[in-house]
């Protein structure tokens, strides 16, 4: 069975990109064996500390390694990629050969998509993340890539709503994505 590995970028427990994330899984259902990386722990990245890598780098990137797909859920700060996932996929993006810096990477070749729940659903980071994974060598599927509205009254109550049309375009998303895994 194909293997989506869930990149989360926001690490607040209970959020809104955790619930986005469980409503992704929900819906995959037995389509697919998925499961949610762990990275709330990689450090900075810097570049002479790059080999040996940090123990928690190297288990990450044998995740994103043995994963089909890799599905990105991304909030928007300052219009931007939040920078604890931007620095995840800066490690994700070096080459695994400290002799040759343009070998292979944990994440080259991967199947990737991206969802994002924000004010208006991501508008602007979502195509930036998807810029990115296309520049570190990542099969971006842009088709479908959904940006779920965090509704005014979400703010109170902590709890994202999912319309019709949001459970709509997710499913199109992960058709999209299913369509194209072994
Ligand atoms: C530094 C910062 C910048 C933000 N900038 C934006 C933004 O540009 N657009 C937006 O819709 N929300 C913005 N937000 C709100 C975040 O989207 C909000 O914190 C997030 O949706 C909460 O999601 P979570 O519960 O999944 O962490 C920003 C939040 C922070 C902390």
């Amino acid at each position: 069975m194909a293997k989506i590995l869930m990149i989360n970028g926001s690490l607040h427990a209970g959020g809104f990109k955790e619930q986005l994330v469980n409503q992704i899984v929900a819906l995959i259902g037995n389509r697919a064996e998925v499961s949610i990386l762990d990275w709330g722990n990689v450090p900075m990245y810097v570049q002479n500390q790059e080999f040996p890598a940090p123990e928690i780098v190297t288990s990450v990137r044998k995740s994103v390694q043995s994963a089909d797909a890799i599905w990105f859920v991304t909030p928007e700060y300052n219009y931007q990629i939040p920078g604890g996932l931007k620095n995840l996929t800066d490690w994700l993006s070096r080459s695994l050969d400290e002799t040759n810096s343009r070998a292979e990477s944990a994440i080259h070749g991967k199947i990737t998509t991206v969802s994002a729940a924000s004010s208006d659903g991501g508008s602007h980071v979502r195509p930036i993340l998807e810029d990115l994974l296309a520049f570190i060598r990542t099969n971006v599927i842009r088709e479908n890539a959904t940006g779920v509205a965090i509704k005014p009254n979400n703010w109170a109550s902590g709890k994202l709503d999912f319309s019709d049309d949001d459970i709509a375009a997710l499913n199109r998303q992960a058709e999209t994505l299913l369509v194209q895994l072994p």
